[in-house]
C-alpha cells in the first residue's frame, strides 16, 4: 500500500484531439467505457516509502531511481523536485520480450596462470545465456492508457519554462502524439523529430524498409525559450557570407538544428575542431553497453543541449542504460534517472561512476523489485507460494489452487505485476472479482485467496466483501509483498583476509546455477532433437511429413546452432570455485549498515577486464581487492546483477 496518493490535478489542456475512442469527460481522456484511468488519476500519484540505497560521492541533486514512473513523480512531487526538460523512450509497444545477455567471465585462476593481460579472449570461453528483461507486449488501448498516466504525471513536475521529447516509432508514435496534444496542448507542440538510421527495419515483402524512429517535442508553455546552438561549417569553397578563420579557411554559421547535411564541425572551447553527426548512431567500441534499446549518446547531446542549459535538471523516467543522465551530466547538467528495472540502475550507476558522475541512487518500495524487475518476479511467483499448483478446470482469472485439508481446493489470485493497473486491489476491482471471477468457481469451492500488492482501505474493502459476496465462497485477502520480503535469496562467498586485500576463494550462487542449469538442458535437447532428425533423415526416413514436420520444428535451433558452427553443445560449466561468477565486488569502510558508501571497488567487464574503482584497465582479474581503510561491510553482485551483502567480521 503506498504511504498515501499524492494529488495532481490532471492540467490537461483544451485540445483538439480526436480519436473515436475516446471521449473528453471533466478534461480527462477516457476511453469507450474504462473509467478506471480517471478513477486512478483522480485518486493520485502513489506515494510508496523510498529509501536511499547508495551514495555515490556527494551531489545530492543528481537522482538514480528505482521504481516506476508513476511512483518516482510521486516522489518528487512529495519532496518538490521540479525538472527542466524529460526525455523519455518508453516501451514502443513493439510486441517483443527483450532479453539480457550474461556473459561468464574469465576464470581467475586462469587468468593468474596465463598472466598475460594483454592478451585476445578466447571467444569460446566468453560464453553468454539470455535472460528476460523487460516486456513490451501491450494491446493499445492499455499502452494509451498506461502513456497517459504517466505523461499527466510528468507534466506535474515538470518546471513552467520546461519541454519535453518523448521518442516512439512507427509501432503507436502517431496515437501518443495526439495524447500529447490533450496533455501539452496543440499549440505548445514544437516539432516531430526523425531520428534515421541505417541498420535494422529491413524491408519485408510487401512493404518498404522502417528506417526512422519519432522524437515528439513539446513545451510545457510559453515560457520555454530554445537553446539556438550555432556550429561552425567549414566550406571546400567560399560563398557569400562566408568568413575565414585564423587558418584562412572558410566557414559559415549554421544553427545546429538547421544542418541538413549530417557533418558539421564543432569548434570545443580550447578552439579544437571535432566532426560532429548530426545524425548520431551508437558507436558501438566506446558506447555499447549491451541494453536492449540502447540510444546513441550523439542523438542526445543534440537534444539536451537545444532544449536545456548548464545546471539545469534533466529527466528521463524510462533511462534504461542512463544514456540521458550520462549525457546531461557531460554537459553539465544535473540527471534524475528513473527505470523500473534494477539491471537498469546497475548500469546507470557503472557508467556514470566511469564518468566521474556523484549521484544518490533511491529504491521505491514497491514489491517488484524481488527479482530484479517484474518479468522476473512473474515467473518466480508461484514457486513462492508454498504448494500452489495449476489447475485446469478453474478460469484463467486464477494463477492456481491450493490443497487445504479441511477446505479441500483453494483458488488463488495474484495481481499481474507488469500491468500497474491490477497491483492495487480497491472497490471497483472486488466489485469485478464479485461479479465475473466468484460465479464460475466449481460448486464445490469454499475458500479463495485473493493476493494484493497495494490495496485500498481494507476495512471497507471486508466490508464491501461482507455486503455484495453473494456466494458461500470465503475471501482471504492476503499481502503479497509478504510473501516477497520473506524470500531470502542470497548469495556466498568464502574469502581470506589481510591488511590490504580481501582474496576471494570461492563464489557461490544457486539462483544463477539454476539458470545456467536450465541453459543447459535447454541446449541439450535442442541438440538431441537435431540429432535424432540427422539420424531419421539418414535412414530415409518413410513417412517424410513426419520428417517435415521434425525438421520445422527444429528449425528455429537448428539455425541458431548453425550460427553457432558447432558439432556439439559444451555445456556452459563452472569451475569448482565459482569466481567467473562475479561481477562486481564492493567495499564499504564507511557505514557498518543503510546507505552503501562504495570506498573501493572492481568491476569485471563482460571481457573479464577489471575496471579499478571506477578506472578501466586492460588487466584480468586475480580474484583479490585492495583496500586502504578497514572495510565493514563487502557486497558482491553476480554476472546475472544479484547483490549480495555480507559483514565483515
Ligand atoms: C526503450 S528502453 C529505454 C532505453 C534508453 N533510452 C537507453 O538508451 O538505454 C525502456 C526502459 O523503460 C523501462 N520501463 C518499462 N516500464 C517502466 C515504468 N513503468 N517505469 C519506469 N521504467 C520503465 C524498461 O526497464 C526499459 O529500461
Amino acid at each position: 500500500m503506498p504511504i498515501k496518493y499524492i494529488s495532481h490535478v490532471p492540467n490537461t489542456v483544451q485540445g483538439q484531439a480526436v480519436l473515436d475512442n475516446v471521449v473528453r469527460t471533466r478534461r480527462i481522456l477516457k476511453y469507450r467505457d474504462n473509467e478506471r484511468v480517471f478513477d486512478r488519476i483522480k485518486r493520485g500519484l502513489p506515494l510508496y516509502e523510498v529509501d536511499k540505497i547508495e551514495s555515490v560521492g556527494n551531489n545530492p541533486k543528481n537522482l538514480v531511481i528505482r521504481g516506476e514512473c508513476l511512483s518516482a513523480c510521486a516522489y518528487l512531487k512529495d519532496k518538490g523536485i521540479k525538472v527542466d526538460l524529460v526525455y523519455i523512450d518508453p516501451p514502443f509497444a513493439s510486441g517483443a520480450d527483450y532479453a539480457k545477455k550474461v556473459y561468464i567471465r574469465r576464470n581467475p585462476k586462469l587468468a593468474e596462470k596465463i598472466a598475460k593481460a594483454e592478451e585476445q579472449l578466447d571467444l569460446a570461453e566468453l560464453r553468454a545465456f539470455e535472460e528476460k528483461m523487460y516486456g513490451d507486449i501491450w494491446n493499445k488501448e492499455d499502452y494509451l492508457n498506461w502513456m497517459y498516466e504517466n505523461l499527466v504525471a510528468i507534466k506535474s513536475i515538470m518546471n513552467d519554462t520546461a519541454s519535453i521529447y518523448v521518442h516512439l516509432d512507427w509501432h503507436i508514435g502517431h496515437y501518443v502524439k495526439i495524447l500529447m496534444d490533450e496533455v501539452f496542448g496543440e499549440d505548445n507542440f514544437l516539432n516531430e523529430i526523425v531520428w534515421f538510421y541505417r541498420s535494422g527495419g529491413a524491408s519485408k515483402e510487401g512493404s518498404i524498409a522502417r528506417k526512422h524512429d519519432a522524437i515528439y517535442f513539446f513545451k510545457k508553455n510559453e515560457n520555454f525559450k530554445i537553446n539556438t546552438i550555432y556550429e561552425r561549417q567549414y566550406l571546400e569553397n567560399p560563398f557569400m557570407g562566408s568568413k575565414q578563420d585564423e587558418n584562412g579557411k572558410f566557414y559559415v554559421d549554421t544553427i545546429l538544428t538547421d544542418t541538413i547535411n549530417g557533418i558539421v564541425n564543432r569548434v570545443l572551447p580550447d578552439g579544437k575542431i571535432i566532426e560532429y553527426n548530426t545524425r548520431p548512431v551508437l558507436n558501438l567500441s566506446t558506447e555499447r553497453l549491451d541494453y536492449n534499446t540502447q540510444k546513441p549518446e550523439g542523438l542526445l547531446n543534440i537534444l539536451i543541449e537545444i532544449a536545456s542549459k548548464k545546471g539545469m535538471i534533466v529527466a528521463d523516467f524510462f533511462g534504461g542504460s542512463g544514456v540521458t543522465a550520462k549525457v546531461a551530466h557531460d554537459l553539465k547538467r544535473n540527471f534524475i534517472h528513473v527505470d523500473v528495472g534494477l539491471n537498469s540502475i546497475q548500469t546507470v550507476r557503472d557508467r556514470l561512476k566511469l564518468a566521474q558522475a556523484e549521484f544518490d541512487i533511491f529504491d521505491v518500495k514497491d514489491g517488484v523489485a524481488l527479482f530484479r524487475n517484474p518479468i522476473q518476479t512473474m515467473d518466480k511467483l508461484k514457486t513462492l507460494i508454498p504448494g500452489l499448483h495449476n489447475q485446469e478446470d478453474l478460469n484463467s482469472f486464477w494463477i492456481g489452487a491450493l490443497n487445504n485439508s479441511k477446505l479441500g481446493l483453494v483458488p488463488v489470485y495474484i495481481p499481474n505485476l507488469l500491468d500497474h493497473s491490477t497491483k492495487v486491489l480497491d472497490m471497483p476491482f472486488m466489485n469485478r472479482i464479485l461479479n465475473e471471477a466468484m460465479p464460475d468457481l466449481p460448486e464445490n469451492i469454499k475458500q479463495v485467496i485473493i493476493y494484493y500488492i497495494d490495496i485500498d482501505d481494507e476495512n471497507q474493502l471486508k466490508n464491501f466483501i461482507k455486503e455484495y459476496n453473494n456466494t458461500n465462497i470465503n475471501i482471504e485477502l492476503r499481502d503479497l509483498k509478504i510473501v516477497l520480503d520473506e524470500v531470502v535469496l542470497n548469495d556466498y562467498l568464502e574469502y581470506e583476509l589481510n591488511h590490504t586485500e580481501i582474496i576471494c576463494t570461492k563464489f557461490i550462487s544457486d539462483r544463477l546455477m539454476q539458470k545456467i542449469d536450465e541453459y543447459n538442458q535447454k541446449k541439450v535437447l535442442s541438440f538431441n532433437k537435431k540429432l535424432l532428425f540427422e539420424n531419421n533423415s539418414d535412414r530415409k526416413h518413410e513417412n517424410s511429413i513426419d520428417a517435415q514436420n521434425l525438421e520445422s520444428e527444429l528449425n528455429d535451433d537448428a539455425v541458431s546452432e548453425k550460427k553457432l558452427n558447432k558439432k556439439n553443445y559444451t555445456p556452459i560449466e563452472i569451475s569448482e570455485h565459482g569466481l567467473e561468477l562475479i561481477e562486481m565486488i564492493s567495499l564499504d569502510c564507511t557505514n557498518t549498515d543503510g546507505i552503501w558508501q562504495s570506498d573501493f571497488e572492481i568491476k569485471i567487464d563482460k571481457n573479464s577486464f577489471v575496471c579499478v574503482n571506477g578506472k578501466k584497465t586492460k588487466e584480468f582479474w586475480n580474484g583479490k581487492i585492495s583496500y586502504k581503510k578497514k572495510p565493514f561491510r563487502l557486497k558482491v553482485r553476480n554476472i546475472a546483477g544479484d547483490e549480495t551483502i555480507i559483514n565483515i567480521i
